[in-house]
């Protein structure tokens, strides 16, 4: 059987089962307490915690995963993946052990085939009831049951939330394939007894101090690991030599020249770029970019490893593009979205290479250097914070560092690259954001088990309407009532109001019940499901329970609409001018302008900009309708509707058409009508980050107060221009034309009154027998007066000078004097001292210079007689 069959046949298996067919959730979880998704049941766990109801009980699923704690070890065995696919069988307080153990079975057996006397069973130690299903109701025999401890058979997602005791199917590959040990049973590290499937009786959620409580119902939640099902079904003893992985390995291998077999070397190298080139495919489709922390450093780990061990196998040019593509041709029919961002995918694979290709030289050139460093101190042992400080800026992993230094014969200190690495892990896990359901702000979590449908919204249709109060939060605590003055969030059955999400700021408005008036000044999404008003009851009293009415303020939401459904034709536009690759990656809709960020490599120009105004403010124009509906993401993608980079969406999703040229997934609120948006107008772009760029654009009456605004600009320049709008350009580079002219003349002109031949006539002979000149040039500040000091010294090389200019209404002094004017006694500072207090200033300096400043430039004439008189020039 083909991995695809075994896809197939496990959903329509557990359809027939009464299971709804559910699609993958995205690698992105919507959960902050989770990295990545790494497992089927993630996108479950509001149910199983009962905060959610899907309208159904059962649910099947293939849950694309990814699992990094143990990078290091894939690539060395042949069923480790940081990328692989998860089939599972769900129930929310439906079907229990029983029919989890019995359907199991009847898979592997009836369906896959698989030889029952090669089964084994494991069950949590004190499980009595699941050795009972499989030995009285399923009929295996007993001694192929085995129990485990809690690290075996005790599941749970993460350190809380919900978990159980689980059950686990082995399937024995034979002695030949095992360790050979008398005591090789499933749980042994050796190879033979392979697990393929856990079942996890889901009945606990797990508190942060390790207590558990029983979860509203009792829940199944099981998975079974693909690849390693497709490993036994074509009976090879290794997921790289599937039909799903063997194909990408062999693009490797034709890239590397290396041949799978051979040494356990080249094939861990080969491995690891099979597995690390389908999880940088799926982790950037789903909207995962390289970067220094969170995801992003996850998969530029990733994607440095596959790089390294292409060098390794000696490639040296980029070549990890050839594998996207592979696993685009291969995986694409069962998820499409590679194939729909393969471009992406291709160009930041590309350009992270080439970056890695840099930072590799760089980072061989920096341990070369420290590697002299410590042969040359006499020491054998490289310092583990080198070998960490390499991981850390040149993304050199330890095994790198390690395999170089020992060619030297270098040992690394790993104990002080451990330590360095454990301390990055603390910061990187006290990074993400500790907020599991299960610690979400119990007090939402209560209000939304009450309201187990979750809150309605009308806000699609209606502006206002009647409901009733289901919750009220007040400083962090759920309360009966509030009285008038307090800040509280309050929750209500059904409501108009949007909360934020999707980009879209939440509503404001009132909710009133008699004289009751609390004044919305935001609306939010806790939680999945729930609706939160944030804001101050201004008067009266409110509590859970009253009827009230709620309206939003109409004439914002308005605005927030136009340019909400501005932002779908932006994201049509860019695609239509500047290409396929671009893919929404955040958005901002406010009722005063609308942001959208979008994955690009380099700046459009003003000409594209243009071109994609022009393009969007047509479609306004043509009057298109725009139909907002819900039905399933199945026929969703079917219809080619464009669906968010990262974005989680449910069996049910809500998608917006514009005309029939622009079709998303969106739960945001719209206009009836293109045209009602007015009139486009992009106000900025520029660039937020590798890869990503941001546009600002403002419609309707906000378009009209920008455009009021430039023209206000352009109408003061005009009026202080005294020239028509139109006028302006050529007025002004007139302008700075004669500018440049009258600059160079006046410099020029400086250049001749001070160094020129007339400067001779200006020197006076004073008593001591040397030249000075005194004398007042305005408008020159104190470098030109400096300069223009030393031009006139040139003319008297032993003479002095004193100069006042006044430059926009200060006053400036300076006195300098040759040093055979100074041994015959000119001293600048006296001078400056006798100039300086008629121009209400003060300053000084040495006998050969100094300057001094002032205030009023009335006593320039008096400064200048007091200097004559001082050396006796009058
Ligand atoms: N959630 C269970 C697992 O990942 C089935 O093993």
């Amino acid at each position: 059987m083909k991995a695809a069959e075994i896809r197939e046949s496990f959903l329509s298996f557990f359809e027939s089962k009464g299971c709804h067919r559910l699609p993958s959730s995205s690698l992105i979880p919507d959960d902050p307490s989770l990295l990545l998704t790494s497992a089927g049941m993630v996108q479950f766990k509001p149910v199983f915690l009962g905060l959610r109801d899907l309208g159904f009980t059962r649910a099947t699923t293939c849950q694309k995963c990814a699992r990094t704690t143990d990078i290091d070890i894939i690539g060395t065995t042949g069923r480790h993946h940081s990328f692989f696919e998860m089939l599972g069988n769900f129930s929310f307080g439906d079907y229990f052990k029983s029919e989890a153990c019995a359907w199991a079975y009847e898979y592997s057996t009836q369906v896959l085939g698989l030889d029952a006397d090669r089964l084994w069973f494991s069950i949590y130690e004190d499980d009595d009831e699941a050795e009972a299903i499989w030995r009285d109701e399923v009929g295996v025999p007993a001694n192929r049951i085995v129990r485990m401890g809690a690290k075996d058979n005790f599941w749970s997602a993460g350190p809380t939330g919900p978990c159980g005791p689980c059950s686990e199917l082995y399937y024995d590959q034979g002695p030949e394939v095992g360790c050979g040990s008398a005591d090789c049973a499933p749980g042994c590290d050796c190879d033979r007894f392979l697990e393929y499937w856990n079942l996890v009786f889901m009945q606990y959620d797990r508190a942060e101090d390790g207590t558990l409580t029983p979860l509203p119902k009792q829940n199944i939640d099981t998975g079974m690991g693909l690849e390693r099902v497709a490993a036994i079904m074509q009976g090879v003893h290794s997921n790289f030599e599937t039909d799903i992985v063997r194909g990408i390995m062999e693009v490797a291998e034709d890239i590397t020249g290396a041949k799978y077999g051979v040494t356990e070397k080249t094939d861990t190298s080969l491995r690891i770029i099979a597995d690390h080139a389908r999880a940088v495919t799926f982790l950037i489709s789903d909207g995962v970019l390289p970067s220094n922390e969170g995801r992003g450093y996850v998969l530029r780990r990733l994607l440095r490893r596959a790089v390294r061990h292409g060098r390794l196998l000696g490639v040296e040019k980029a070549f990890l593009g050839r594998l996207v593509d592979e696993v685009v041709t291969r995986m694409g029919d069962a998820y499409p979205e590679i194939r729909e961002r393969h471009d992406l995918v291709s160009r930041i694979v590309a350009s992270e290479e080439e970056r890695f290709g840099t930072t590799l030289r760089q980072g061989l050139v920096f341990l070369g250097e420290e590697i002299e460093r410590t042969k040359a101190a006499g020491s054998a042992v490289l310092d583990g914070t080198l070998a960490f400080a390499l991981h850390d800026t040149y993304g050199f992993p330890y095994e790198l560092t390690a395999e170089i230094a020992a060619e030297v014969g270098l040992a690394v200190d790993k104990a002080a690259f451990d330590v360095e690495m454990d301390a990055q892990k603390d910061r990187a896990r006290a990074a993400v954001k500790d907020d599991s359901w299960s610690a979400f702000g119990n007090a939402f979590a209560e209000i939304g088990k009450r309201l187990s449908g979750g809150v309605e919204f009308l806000g699609y249709g209606a502006e206002e309407g009647d409901s009733t109060v289901a919750g009220i939060i007040a400083d962090g605590r759920s309360v009966a009532s509030i009285e008038a003055g307090t800040k509280a969030e309050v929750v209500l059955a059904a409501t108009p109001f949007y909360g934020e999400q999707g980009g879209q700021v939440g509503d404001t408005g009132s909710i009133s019940a008699g004289s009751a008036r609390f004044d919305v000044s935001d609306t939010r999404i806790p939680m999945p499901g729930l609706i939160s008003h944030v804001g101050t009851l201004e008067s009266g009293s409110l509590a859970v329970g009253d009827n009230v009415h709620a309206a939003i303020d109409s004439a914002r939401r308005a605005r927030i609409r136009r340019n909400h459904t501005a932002t779908h034709i932006l994201h049509w536009a860019l695609r239509k001018v500047i290409g396929e690759h671009v893919h929404q990656s955040g958005s901002l809709v406010t009722p005063d302008r609308l942001r959208f960020d979008f994955t690009h490599f380099e700046a459009p120009g003003a000409e594209q900009l243009e071109k994609i105004e022009r393009l969007v403010n047509a479609k306004i124009m043509e009057n298109h309708p725009v139909r907002n509906y819900e039905t399933s993401l199945a026929s969703a993608r079917e219809m080619g509707v464009t669906a968010l980079f990262g974005e989680k969406y449910g069996d049910i999703v809500r998608v917006l058409e514009v005309g029939n040229f622009s079709k998303e997934l969106c739960g945001g609120t719209h206009v009836g009508r293109s045209s009602e948006i007015g009139f486009l107008k992009i106000v900025s772009e520029g660039s937020v980050g590798a890869n990503l760029r941001r546009i600002e654009a403002v419609t309707s009456f906000g378009a009209l107060e920008y455009v009021y605004a430039e023209e206000a600009t352009l109408g003061e320049l005009a009026g202080a221009l005294k020239a028509r709008h139109t006028e302006l350009p050529a007025k002004v580079e007139a302008m700075q034309r004669r500018l440049k002219e009258t600059e160079a003349a006046l410099a020029e002109a400086k250049r001749r009154s001070f160094g020129g031949a007339d400067g001779d006539a200006l020197f006076a002979e004073t008593p001591a027998g040397y030249g000075v000149v005194v004398t007042r040039h305005d408008g020159l500040d104190s470098d030109d007066l400096r300069a223009a000091a030393d031009a006139l010294r040139e003319r008297q090389p032993d003479g002095a000078v004193v100069m006042a200019s006044v430059r926009d209404g200060k006053v400036l002094l300076l006195a300098a004097g040759s040093p055979g004017a100074v041994s015959a006694g000119f001293d600048a500072g006296a001078v400056i001292r006798a100039m300086a207090p008629h121009v209400g200033g003060g300053g000084g300096g040495k006998p050969a210079m100094a300057q001094a400043g002032g205030k009023d430039p009335a006593g320039i004439d008096a400064a200048l007689d007091a200097a004559r008189e001082l050396l006796g020039v009058r």
